[in-house]
């Protein structure tokens, strides 16, 4: 496996919550201005984030946010609440299954997480999905610490 795309070791990824992660997707426009995981680097190129879940046979990933709204995050850097393998949203209640992100209360009930692609290898958890490169662990610079290096989606 390429060491630029090693996300943790497998050991590091909580049984009972998340690991938050940031990426950089290959085409900008993939993400868009109203999930709240997006935010900026220093050149103006966008980030978004990843929570990666335990589950009982391998790792699973998704974005950072919410179906119902958007731009609530599910991991607010301290890692979501995670019980009997399903993802709880503090703001209203959803929960999400782990294997599947799908939505099966709440008020998003039948949405599904967009889901990002991990593989486990050698005991370790690496970014699988071509859309995205691997940045670092922990979160992304979103508005209220990317500065004038926020990107502009409006175009002007
Ligand atoms: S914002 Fe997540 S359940 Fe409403």
């Amino acid at each position: 496996m390429d060491a630029d795309r090693r996300i943790a070791a497998l050991d590091e990824v909580p049984e009972d919550s998340t690991l938050l992660v940031t990426l950089r997707p290959v085409d900008p426009d993939s993400v868009a201005e109203g999930e709240g995981d997006v935010g900026a680097d220093d050149d103006g190129g966008v980030e978004a984030e990843a929570i990666l879940l335990r589950l009982d046979d391998g790792v699973s990933a998704f974005r950072n946010y919410c179906q119902h709204w958007t731009d609530v995050r599910l991991d607010k850097d301290e890692g979501a609440f995670v019980r009997n393998g399903e993802v709880f949203c503090q703001k209203h209640g959803a929960t999400f299954e782990g294997e599947s992100g799908y939505c099966n209360f709440g008020p998003c009930e039948g949405a599904v997480l967009e889901d990002v692609d991990v593989t486990v290898a050698d005991g370790a958890v690496y970014l699988a999905d071509d859309a995205y490169e691997f940045v670092r662990r922990g979160p992304s610079r979103r508005d209220a610490d990317a500065g004038d290096s926020r990107i502009d989606f409006t175009g002007n």
